[in-house]
């Protein structure tokens, strides 16, 4: 594609294109939590999650409008990103469903303000709110990490294409980065 594909983004054709396009790129697969002022735990699979900001810390994650639970995701007073591990397949299954229980045989405690974290994540982000911006359908969050933690022996689980994935390593290292060109 195609010039045309991307004229066509505002046609149906268009935006599977769109979309299918945007899903090579792959991601990790989180779940972003919170404890709603009602009491109720709001649990939501991500993967638009990612770095922001080093000093304050900082990231970031999107939300749909249409996500029955947005007003309250606006509302909360702090969030846990689960970044899942590659054995966890079932639990972004489970918080991809829109309302339902999603926490019946789930296993959390609970991080800064109540927002549960889920056992066997590779990784968990306390965050309080920082802001949030218009972007477009959805509303992007942007939190101020207060805590995390990290299992440094577990594998993440992959999104790509829209299908799961694990790390295939090539053992070959990155680049030390940032690098001194970078400033
Ligand atoms: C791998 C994966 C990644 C997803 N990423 C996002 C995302 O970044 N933002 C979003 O709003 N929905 C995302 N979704 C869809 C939501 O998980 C799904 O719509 C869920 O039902 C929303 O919960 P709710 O209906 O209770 O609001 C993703 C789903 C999957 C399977």
């Amino acid at each position: 594609m195609d010039a045309r594909a991307a004229e066509d983004l505002n046609h149906a054709s268009g935006q599977r294109a769109f979309r299918n396009a945007l899903g090579q790129f792959p991601t990790g697969v989180c779940v972003v939590t919170a404890r709603a002022a009602e009491g109720e735990d709001l649990g939501m699979t991500i993967s638009s999650f990612n770095s922001l900001s080093l000093d304050p810390p900082l990231v970031l994650f999107s939300i749909d409008r249409r996500s029955h639970s947005l007003d309250k995701w606006e509302a909360a007073e702090g969030y846990a990103i689960n970044i899942l591990a590659e054995s966890q397949k079932d639990v972004s299954g489970r918080f991809a469903r829109p309302l339902g229980n999603k926490w019946t045989g789930i296993d959390f405690e609970r991080g800064h303000a109540d927002a549960p974290l889920l056992r066997g994540a590779i990784a968990c982000f306390e965050c309080g709110p920082f802001t949030s911006h218009d972007g477009g359908d959805h509303v992007l969050f942007i939190v101020r990490v207060v805590r995390f933690r990290t299992f440094a022996n577990r594998s993440p689980l992959i999104f790509c294409k829209g299908h799961y994935g694990t790390l295939k390593p090539t053992g070959e290292p990155a680049p030390l980065w940032p690098l001194a060109i970078h400033y």
